[in-house]
């Protein structure tokens, strides 16, 4: 037997949960729990599952009965495809299999409602079946003791998690094993604040080993987020930049920042007309690339030389010429202030 094995079903014996209400042999039992706790967690469950069973005792009884009854009593639970399958697959298990569930791991799989990992949870607990499951449970347990990278939803490392399963199973007590891995993966190994000093797996695990439990499994992968372009206009004369204060909402909102440049207009043309300047050279200034929560923003300034016009037109516009060796006192957002600095930099180099 794998020592994970041997010592999930050690501490199953010590440490587990036994007298949960489905705890039986009776696969209608089994199989009802098995479908109920697919999304929803054992404490809710419990409630359910009783006043389930005082109505529809027997799987005859379920798969005589209206589906809006079922429904009602499922009415709570959510994920009400669940119900509706549950019905389906009492009365498929009455018609196909003359009312007994069967006890191949592969045939239940076909039965409404259930996938590969809650058939092998019934056909364990039910008839001891050696069947390895792998629920979200499973999968975090698996991920973390053996250091599994990758995200466990891609097809690729489910593969992987699943010959693992298959690999770990003990050649006896299965119903144990199974049991345990569910224990353990709700009470110990938990997705936040999982509880390693008491887990029996920690002498062993290599998220634990690698300072890594935080961040495995691998979550899914965060959406692409969008991207925008933003041309700003870096307007300089006799070593001062003219800032402008943005509105109030929007990115950046009220601070002062560089005045940004339509998307196709000429630079040169645009400043010389929006602040009454005569612009001497234009010239790109290198690019930087900023993360906000939702948007990645890409900034292109240029570098636009102008003579001031002494009527000051870009003062009357709200805007103000800001000394280059003064820069911390405005208010600028962290990349325009990259962006002045890389301005900066040179400049200063040259003095030394
Ligand atoms: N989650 C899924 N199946 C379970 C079971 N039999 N006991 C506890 N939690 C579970």
């Amino acid at each position: 037997m794998s020592a994970f094995a041997d010592t999930l079903i050690r501490w199953q014996r010590e440490h587990g949960r036994h007298d949960l209400p489905w705890q039986t042999r009776d696969a209608y039992r089994v199989w009802l729990s098995e479908i109920m706790l697919q999304q929803t967690q054992v404490d809710t469950v419990i409630p359910y599952y009783g006043r389930f069973l005082e109505r529809f005792p027997t799987l005859a009884s379920l798969a005589a009965a209206p589906v809006e009854d079922v429904l009602a009593l499922w009415s709570g639970l959510g994920y009400y495809a669940r119900a509706r399958n549950l019905h389906k697959c009492a009365q498929a298990v009455m018609t196909r299999h003359g009312g007994a569930f069967p006890a191949d791991p592969a045939v239940l799989a076909e039965l409404p409602g259930i996938g590969r990992s809650t058939a092998a949870a019934i056909s364990a607990f039910s008839y001891g079946t050696r069947a390895a499951i792998l629920d979200g449970n499973v999968k975090r347990v698996l991920a973390r003791a053996f250091g599994i990278e990758g995200f466990p939803g891609t097809k690729a490392v489910e593969n992987a998690l699943w010959q693992l399963a298959e690999e770990l199973l003990p050649a006896s007590d299965v119903d144990i094993y199974t049991q345990a891995q569910m224990d353990l993966g709700a009470t110990v190994c938990t997705r936040g604040r999982p509880a390693c000093p008491r887990c029996p797996l920690a002498g062993d695990c290599v998220a634990l080993r690698d300072g890594r439990v935080a961040e495995l499994p691998t979550p899914r992968p965060r959406k692409a987020v969008p991207e925008r372009h933003g041309r700003f206009a870096v307007i300089v004369a006799d070593n001062a930049v003219l800032l402008e204060r943005r509105p109030p909402s929007g990115i950046w909102g009220g601070l002062q920042s560089l005045p940004e440049l339509p998307e196709d207009a000429d630079a040169a043309d645009w400043v010389a007309r929006r602040f009454g300047v005569t612009v001497q050279a234009v010239a790109p200034l290198p690019g930087l690339r900023h993360v906000f929560t939702h948007f990645v923003l890409h900034l292109a300034p240029e570098r636009v030389a102008v003579m001031r016009a002494a009527a000051g037109r870009a003062e009357e516009g709200g805007a103000v010429w800001q000394p280059l060796d003064r820069l911390a006192e405005a208010a600028l957002p962290t990349p325009i202030r990259r962006v002045l600095e890389n301005l900066a930099a040179p400049a200063q180099a040259r003095l030394i």
